[in-house]
This record gives C-alpha cells, structure tokens and sequence, in this order.
C-alpha cells in the first residue's frame, strides 16, 4: 500500500520565492484591527474609494439580463478596444489603431503578458526606485535581472539622461507617470527625451500611465486652447508607436475590483501578446469588458472624483505640514505623498516599518512603509494615500498629529 504524502514534500519553485507586496500585508493589519472593533483610517490604500461610474453600473446590470458572458476574443472585445482607441483620440489628441490595443486584467495583467513577451531570462530591465514593486517582483519570477535606477530629492524623484547612461547595458527599461509611490509626473519633453535615448539604445521602453488622469498641474494643452477643459497632452503613446503603453480602469476610471487593463503595444508584439493572452487566460472578466465602454460616457464624474482627491490632498498636505513632515517627492498626480521620515525615524530610533506598525496600533492609521517601493532607501520613507474622502483624511491627520504631541 502506498504511504500518504505529506505536504512538505511538494516543494515551491525557487522563482516563486519573491518578495511579499507588502501593502497588502498592511491592509491586512489593518483589517483584522477593525474586525477586533479598532476604528481605523486608510491612508493604505491605493484605490479610489469611491465606486464604479454609474454608467458602468447601468451597463454592468443590463448586460446580465441581455448578455451571454461568454469568453471574448483574448485582445478584448472591439468595441472596448474601438472606445480605448476613440479615448486616445478625443482626450489626447492623438491617433492609435484598436489593433494595437490589448484588453487585460488590470495593469497587473498587461505586466506579466508584457514581461513574458518583450524579455527573456537573463536580460537586464531598469525600474525606477522608488517604484512600483510588482514590475520587480515579477521580472524576478521570470528570471529576468533587475537594475535599479535610484531617485531622490536631488532630481525631484525624476530620471535623468545621464543616471540612465550609468547603468550599463539594458534590454529594457519601466518608468510610470505619474508614479507609484511618489506622485511625480514626467514632463511630455522629459518623456520624449528618455524615448530618444532608448531608442537609440535599442532598450525596450515601457511607460505606465495607469494614474493618468489623476494630475492636478494645468495641463500644457488646455494652456494651449485646446475647446475641451479635460483634454491632456500627457501620454507616451504620442511619442512613439514603438513604447509599450500600460493603462487601467483601476484608477482614474474608479473601478479596481473589474480588473481590467489595457496594453498599447507596437505592432510586431501585438501577436505575441495575444498567444499568451490566449493561453495564459482566456480572456479578461467580459462583464467588466461589457461595462466598462460606458466609462468614457461618464466624464464629468470621473472629473469630480479628480476634484475630490484635490481636496484631500490639500487636507494632507496641511496636516503634514503642521506634523513637520515636509520632505515630500512633488506630488503631481497619482494620489500620494511619498515622505521622508528618516529624522523622525531617528529621534525615535525605529525604521518606517515599526514607525508605520506604531501609528496603527497606537494612532488607528494605516499608512505604507516605505520598503516595498525602495529597497535601499524604504527604511526611512512612507507613503500615504490619499484616495479616500476628505472626511477621512482630516481623520488621519488629527490622529497622526496628536500621536505626534504625544509620542516623540
Ligand atoms: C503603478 C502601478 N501599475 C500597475 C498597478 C496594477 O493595477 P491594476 O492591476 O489594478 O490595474 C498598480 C496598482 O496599484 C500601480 O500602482
């Protein structure tokens, strides 16, 4: 008779073992404080509190009494993709083909189907860090080596031309603007400046813009006249057919539980993309596809949502500044404030992960530490989000600073 196996013996890949994303991790602290009965304010989290647009809601319902809800052709349905490529053309001015267009699950998913079909193992990828980790993560997973290109205060949490030429060489690069953790948004010249310099590198350029649309600088085309007051000069995929373009109804479109993304790719990886597509999931969630044509209609409340974490954000700005916590990268876009605590860090001589577990459990406020983002420099940095209301971040802000008084 044959002895039972016990789990141990089924052993993890060495690629799995990857770092944790630790934000959630403390989303997760935070949520078991609450079910314990703790009130608590999210200054964690990276996602818009408020829900989908209620157009999206409207089609969401309608399509589950008209709709099959089959799987969809891996690219997306070509309607989503014609209204993405209309999107391009009515917001940005600029013209793209819907064949160029992929549907995925969230940027998340436009990153591993890009990962997958622009690198192999052993080639060498730049991020930025701080950074938005996943890209590490999973370029690790698939064996590629990651370079790391350090921001600070010195540039304003920007790359420049000559920290790239410094690295050696790469096989591709991944910036985002605006960027997770810092806010930072990269100037359309800047942008076409890094372009050039891959291009003429032959490094791959890859450009995040899933918090495009969350700016709060005028913008240089409505400066220019442009009829439509939400118009936008901002986006990569003007620059050049050649940059893969990541995109998201997560955030500025208020809708990060549909999963559901967007990859402009040049035309000689659309084709690679979709086989993996294709065999990796099918399809993106179809409800979510189905819905998700009427955000586009849903303008004015998208633009009010932009309104409301403009709101927050001068209610965060106020609240560090009266906290003493003023060196912050310049929050442009996105909705946080990525800060140096390194003095607080070291009068109270912890790091930002044990000062971050400390305002949970003592303050009631969950706020990031800075390691998941920087690996060298994350010890003494936080991030805060403020895409909750503006209720809630005069909540966190009255308890970080009486914490403040308090504690040091
Ligand atoms: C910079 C960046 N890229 C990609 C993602 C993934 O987002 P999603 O998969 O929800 O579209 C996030 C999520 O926070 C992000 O901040």
């Amino acid at each position: 008779m044959s002895q039972r196996n016990d789990s141990k013996s089924i052993l993890p890949s060495q690629r799995s073992a990857i770092a944790p994303f630790y934000v959630m991790e403390v989303m997760r602290a935070a949520e078991e404080l609450e079910q314990a009965g703790r009130s608590i304010v999210h200054l964690e989290v990276g996602q818009p509190s408020t829900s989908a647009p209620s157009g999206v809601l409207a089609a969401a319902k309608a399509a589950l009494d008209e709709h099959k809800l089959g799987y969809t052709a891996a690219k997306g349905t070509p309607e989503l993709r014609e209204a993405i490529a209309a999107w391009y053309s009515t917001r940005y001015r600029c013209v793209v083909s819907a064949d160029r267009i992929i549907v995925t699950t969230g940027a998340s998913g436009s990153c591993v189907l890009s990962f997958l079909a622009m690198f192999d193992p052993g080639q060498r990828v730049a991020v930025l860090e701080p950074g938005y980790p996943c890209y590490r993560n999973d370029l690790q997973a698939l064996g590629v080596e990651v370079v790391s290109i350090p921001l600070g205060h010195e540039t304003s949490f920007r790359p420049t031309i000559a920290q790239l030429e410094q690295v050696g060489p790469l096989d591709g690069l991944i910036i985002a603007t605006p960027s997770n953790p810092t806010g930072t948004v990269l100037s359309q010249a800047l942008l076409s400046e890094i372009w050039q310099w891959a291009d003429r590198n032959a490094v791959r350029l890859i450009v995040d813009e899933i918090y495009q649309g969350i700016t709060f600088e005028p913008d240089e085309l409505t400066e220019l006249g442009a009829n439509d007051p939400t118009a936008k000069s901002h986006t990569a995929v003007s620059i050049s057919d050649d940059i893969v373009v990541f995109n998201s109804f997560s955030k500025y479109f208020s809708m990060t539980g549909w999963r559901l993304g967007w990859i402009v790719a040049p035309e000689n990886l659309c084709q690679p993309i979709e086989r993996l597509a294709q065999n990796l999931t099918i399809s993106a969630p179809t409800l979510s596809q189905v819905a998700a044509v009427a955000a586009f209609d849903c303008i004015d409340e998208l633009e009010a949502n932009v309104g409301r974490y403009r709101q927050s954000r001068q209610v965060v700005f106020d609240g560090l500044q009266q906290a003493g916590l003023t060196k912050t990268a310049p929050p442009d876009g996105a909705f946080y404030y990525w800060i140096d605590v390194g003095e607080l860090c070291e009068e109270l001589n912890i790091d930002s992960q044990t000062l971050c577990q400390r305002w949970l459990t003592e303050a009631g406020v969950a706020i990031t530490p800075g390691v998941d983002f920087d690996l060298r420099n994350g010890h003494r940095f936080v991030r805060v989000s403020y895409a909750g209301s503006p209720i809630e971040m005069e909540q966190g802000m009255t308890r970080l600073n009486h914490w403040l008084a308090n504690s040091k």
